[in-house]
């Protein structure tokens, strides 16, 4: 049963569409821009079994329909088809989200057997010495493309994800042509967005306002081109907007993560957001969490919103922008988003990271990654 609409403060409160269940921190890859926080939850913290059925059944009960099965790499549970199965008969529309490292073709089987509804399979790039390297596992792009011939071969609905940066913007034509090749419906190319790792790395992967441009008319060319056989999202880059997006379609207005530990969290960096308090669906049912939680109503409505943005036509477009990047930018989740041609502090965001963008380049050594801190076994498990 879907519980309706709230009132919590001056608006009604949504049900939520989506929960994103970060199974795990595990990961064999180690991204310059990984969305893992940088303190890690250990595989002793996770959510058991059991724990993520009932939290699967309170998000279903709740109104949530999509259920995003993502990490670190959901692969790295070994409980993941009885997880799937288990989402399946709560009537959740399953969606894995995956490196595609640890998946078998035996394991894709017994995912497409428990009635898994789609996958979103991400690749570092299309050329495998650039892709492996961005990575940092050796042969982990050919294993990436082995992977998607088996979701083709069982019959799984397929989204190639590309995160796009500096290094690899150059390909996103090869990007979506490789999508049509490995048989996916539909594409999605990211520019990266600096949160956790990736504001670590920024200077490595803030791409120039060149191939920002450049990557815009690719992108429009290729959907007229591709119109009907893919479908191509495209996420620009938010440094160079003249708006902010309206991160998570609005804080606690349509979704949630859930982190391995049972953390509820409005969107995946909010943890950024140190004075926010976060409930752990070990104490709390999600229903309460999601309604009358501390951080869930932080940023709900525009009591919270400075000006420019309280009396801006937007704000019911983009609702102020993202938080975790107004945190990041000015150090205060309150303001408006520096992105914003708007915000007093747009000048500071051109100064201090276009204009050392265009003149800057890094070299690969100074990246810092997470280090992978586990290794898979033959069988396609993790050992932890
Ligand atoms: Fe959005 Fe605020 Fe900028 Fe208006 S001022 S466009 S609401 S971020
Ligand atoms: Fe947290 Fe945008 S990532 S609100």
């Amino acid at each position: 049963m879907t519980l309706p609409a709230k009132e919590t403060g001056q608006v009604a409160t949504p049900p939520p569409i989506a929960m994103l269940a970060e199974l795990t921190h595990r990961c064999p890859l180690a991204c310059p821009y990984c969305s893992n926080p940088l303190e890690l939850a250990r595989a002793n913290e996770e959510l058991s079994t059991s724990e993520w059925i009932e939290t699967f059944r309170q998000a279903a009960a709740l109104g949530v329909l999509h259920l995003h099965l993502s990490g670190g790499e959901p692969a790295s549970r070994r409980d993941l088809i009885d997880l799937t199965k288990a989402a399946v008969s709560l009537g959740l529309y399953t969606n894995l989200i995956t490196s595609g490292l640890g998946l078998t073709e035996a394991r894709v089987g017994k995912l497409s057997a428990a009635g898994l509804d789609h996958v979103q399979l991400s690749i570092q790039g299309t050329r495998a010495p650039s892709a492996d390297h961005v990575s940092g596992c050796d042969g982990g792009h050919a294993r990436k493309l082995s992977v998607a011939g088996w979701l083709r071969d069982a019959g799984i609905p397929l989204t190639l994800n590309a995160v796009c940066h500096r290094r690899n913007m150059g390909e996103i034509e090869d990007i979506i042509s490789l999508a049509v090749e490995l048989g996916a419906r539909r594409v999605e190319i990211a520019t990266v967005q600096f949160h956790g790792w990736a504001m670590l790395n920024q200077k490595a992967l803030m791409p120039t306002m060149d191939q920002v441009a450049k990557a815009t008319s690719i992108v429009a060319t290729m959907r007229a081109r591709l119109e009907g056989v893919l479908v191509i999202d495209y996420v620009p880059a938010d440094y160079y907007a003249t708006y902010p997006k309206a991160c998570m379609g609005g804080w606690g207005r349509a979704g949630f993560n859930v982190t391995p530990s049972g953390r509820v969290l409005p969107c995946h960096a909010a943890e950024t957001i140190k004075h926010l308090a976060f409930d752990n669906v070990r104490a709390r049912p999600l229903g309460e969490i999601w309604y009358n939680g501390g951080a869930f109503n932080a940023f709900r409505g525009d009591g919270w919103m400075p000006e420019p943005c309280r009396s801006c036509k937007r704000k019911d477009i983009d609702f102020g922008g993202c938080r975790c990047q107004a945190m990041a930018l000015a150090g205060d989740a309150s303001a408006t988003d520096p992105v914003c041609r708007k915000s007093p502090r747009r000048k500071d965001v051109d100064r201090r990271i276009i204009d050392d963008t265009e003149v800057r380049d890094i070299e690969v050594s100074d990246i810092e990654t997470p280090l992978p801190p586990f290794r898979y076994r033959g069988n396609g498990t993790l050992r932890s």
